[in-house]
């Protein structure tokens, strides 16, 4: 009897070699990723049927894997084809793309040493998704600075993409207890640092500064300040106080899974009508309207998703043998 084909529409994983349906990914509870949080990943996404900024993404990761000293069982061209492939099975043009990376389950039962795991390699494809919904992004987000303070970066570095939320979490249970759509979080020294799951810009007259401290350097944030110039706006990264936010004309946020995402308000503070400001959305049409062109963009070949990008061609751009 033949196999039923698989069903990607919900999303292609990469798990333990194989590809498999969203819905049938797991990974072993005695993963030190799950019981210890030692993991790191990354998520890039696909717009118009294009990685963006695929090797960004890729090179994050590399620094993030060094950084945890976690060694996955293939190397950044597998992993670059596999995430390509994963897109590819799913169908999906819009996609929110992850690739991780766990310790794994200790060979020596009880072990404590870091050394007895096999570091493991995941990756899926789902349907696209925005952190802030997208009728919040509309009216503009209503932010409140949290109470508990972002972990200190000396004993976690936040450059490393990790999933210790658990500072993150309780600021967005504060923010929705009080009646906000999200949390905002200071560093120990009421430095502004970042949201859960997004980098923060203020803006005053036509600079638009997003924090040097705290935060994960994010590839949305990166492109913003990379946009700023082409709208005659002045880019800064710099130390964001309190009272920066509090006197900033717009805020806006930036991510991966939703792009630029302009707040309404902070705390008690509104911004300009109670709306998005206009530079945010300039900024957000922009970034938008640059991934209509292809920029930074790598194409999906869905036709034959074992040779995810263009056919024919190695992720270096070398003809196949
Ligand atoms: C804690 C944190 N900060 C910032 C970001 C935004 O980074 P990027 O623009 O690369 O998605 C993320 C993304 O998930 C994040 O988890």
């Amino acid at each position: 009897m033949s196999q039923p084909t698989p069903d990607f529409s919900r999303g292609a994983a990469y798990v333990n070699g194989t590809f498999v349906p969203m819905s049938e990914a797991k990974i072993p509870l005695g993963d030190w990723g799950f019981t210890r949080s030692d993991v790191t990943y990354d998520v890039a996404h696909v717009k118009h049927g294009g990685f963006f900024r695929l090797d960004d993404h890729l090179d994050r990761f590399e620094t993030s894997l060094a950084g945890y000293r976690l060694t996955p069982p293939v190397d950044r061209a597998q992993m670059r084809e596999i995430v390509g492939r994963c897109v590819a099975l799913s169908g999906l043009r819009e996609a929110f793309v992850a690739m991780l990376s766990t310790r794994g389950v200790p060979r020596v039962f009880g072990s404590r040493n870091p050394h007895d795991c096999d570091n493991t390699f995941y990756a899926y494809a789902i349907p696209w998704l925005d952190v802030i919904k997208p009728d919040v992004q509309e009216r503009g987000a209503h932010l409140l600075v949290a109470s508990v303070p972002r972990f200190s970066s000396r004993s976690l570095d936040p450059t490393l993409k990790n999933y210790n939320w658990r500072d993150l979490s309780r600021g967005v249970f504060e923010a929705l207890d009080s009646g906000y759509d999200t949390a905002l979080l200071l560093d120990d020294d009421g430095f502004v640092t970042e949201g859960p799951g997004f980098n923060v810009f203020i803006v005053k007259g036509d600079v638009v500064t997003t924090p040097d401290r705290g935060a994960l350097l994010g590839i949305t944030r990166r492109s913003v300040l990379e946009l700023c110039p082409e709208l005659g706006l002045e880019p800064r990264i710099a130390p964001v106080t309190f009272d920066d936010l509090m006197e900033a004309d717009e805020v806006f946020t930036t991510t991966t899974a939703g792009g630029v995402m302009p707040c309404a308000r902070v705390n008690d503070r509104i911004y300009g009508n109670d709306r998005p400001g206009e530079i945010s959305l300039r900024l957000k049409a922009l970034y938008w309207q640059k991934h209509a062109e292809g920029w930074h963009m790598t194409p999906v070949n869905y036709d034959d998703p074992e040779r995810p990008f263009a056919a024919g061609l190695t992720p270096e751009g070398e003809k196949r043998p």
